[in-house]
């Protein structure tokens, strides 16, 4: 469910003309639907609503502060895996008690600066991580709680680039070695171990490898409460699917519906880190046509926007729905050439989507569907190309929620040799 339709030939984000937004605030453009965020963040909170969980939004899918802000204002709390993530979710006034902090290479200062504000917990991936965390708590002269990161080795069916629950990740900890810092955790006099946490991968469409897991979780806890120990949180990740392309994923209820049985027997505070489902198609990725070009072996539909700016089809290769800004006869000739829509970046890989068929000439725009997730917050200056605008709409009104770089942005920090 999204709010980019085609209105009397044109499309729309809720009610705002993207042609004219384009015209506004040049291309590449990245523009976010409030509407749909809000929806998809409701969504899951009803469908979960019986145990009422506690929603961290996961910063990295898309990180800009004015997103935060509104999804804050929603309820939601933050998972967070960088220093950097934790400045804005201090920026936007998140809850300190609503921030979780993943990641499997925590630095002293992160994690200093981290135990210092008072987050909720450190998701812990190593045993490395957790001395760290202790010691650095200890000369803090604080209490800090963790839960543990759980690799259930569960095939999640989806990129392996984003797999997260399988053995051969650099991700959490096996069952054994979680039971044995269990039993063995007053070594950590400065660490409460609070939870467990799961998160196997990203864009999974069905519920299978979470029902797969939980069983897991399930026998471990088992396992955890005959020898006295007892947990407050499972934290069970992100990794909801939407629709790219033809996927028909789960819905919030859906999801809940098949995993509430699990959670019931578990009876533990569920924590959820949904990005993806939140903001994936809340986001959508304008760019103009610069060239036509025909070659004897294909047509290439030159655009301004790149590999910097949306890095997924290359890194994944990630498929996304373009359109023509105008919604045009199925007949014009142009449309039935299949053409590989690229940017203007040095390396074959820079494509938005190849053997697509659409009816654009130069100076049109086109729209990549489904980038709101891992699209901006994932973008460079490869090339040296500034990073695109984003603008967040609400109805008919659009605001800038982040000025187009300049070339001056560009070279911010470096120095010039003297
Ligand atoms: C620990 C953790 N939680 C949550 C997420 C969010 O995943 P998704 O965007 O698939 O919901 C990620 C994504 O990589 C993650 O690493």
């Amino acid at each position: 469910m999204h709010y980019f339709t085609f209105k009397r030939g044109s499309l729309y984000c809720e009610n705002s003309k993207v042609e004219s937004l384009a015209k506004r605030f040049g291309t590449p453009l990245y523009i976010y639907s409030q509407r749909t965020m809000y929806e998809h963040f409701s969504k899951l909170k009803n469908a979960f609503k019986e145990i009422n969980p506690l929603i961290c939004y996961s910063v990295k899918a898309s990180s800009n502060l004015s997103i935060l802000k509104l999804l804050v204002g929603y309820g939601a709390g933050l998972d967070i895996v960088s220093g950097g993530e934790l400045y804005r979710a201090r920026k936007v006034k998140c809850p300190v008690k609503k921030i979780v902090y993943a990641s499997v290479g925590k630095t002293d200062e992160e994690l200093r600066c981290a135990i210092n504000f008072g987050i909720l917990m450190f998701n812990v991936e190593s045993i490395s991580e957790l001395r760290k965390i202790n010691a650095v708590a200890r000369k803090l002269k604080k209490k800090v709680d963790v839960a543990l990161r759980f690799n259930p080795d569960v095939e999640p069916n989806t990129h392996s680039y984003i797999t997260t629950g399988k053995k051969e990740t650099k991700f959490g900890m096996d069952k054994e070695t979680l039971k044995n810092i269990f039993f063995g955790a007053g070594v950590y006099s400065n660490l409460n171990i609070v939870g467990i946490h799961i998160h196997i991968g990203s864009q999974l469409t069905d519920s299978k490898p979470f029902i797969e897991t939980l069983n897991k979780v399930k026998n471990l806890i088992k396992d955890l409460e005959q020898k006295g120990v007892s947990l407050e949180y499972l934290n069970i990740g992100g990794g909801l699917g939407i629709v790219y392309d033809k996927e028909r994923p789960q819905t919030a209820q859906e999801f809940a519906d098949k995993i509430l049985p699990s959670l019931r027997s578990i009876s533990l505070k569920v924590i959820l880190e949904p990005g993806r489902f939140i903001v994936g198609n809340a986001g959508i990725l304008v760019a103009k046509v610069i060239y036509i070009k025909d070659t004897p072996a294909k047509r290439f539909i030159i655009v301004d926007a790149a590999m910097n700016d949306l890095a997924r089809p290359a890194l994944y290769s990630a498929y996304h729905k373009i359109v023509s800004l105008k919604e045009k006869a199925a007949s014009a000739s142009a449309f039935k050439i299949a053409a590989d829509i690229v940017g203007p970046v040095c390396e074959s890989g820079d494509f938005l989507g190849k053997n697509r068929h659409l009816d654009v000439g130069e100076g049109d725009y086109i729209a990549v569907l489904g980038a709101g997730a891992y699209g901006f917050s994932m973008s460079s200056n490869y090339n040296s190309r500034p990073r695109a605008a984003e603008i967040l709409v609400k109805n008919t009104k659009a605001v800038l929620i982040r000025k187009r770089e300049s070339y001056s942005d560009l070279v911010k920090g470096e120095m010039l040799l003297r």
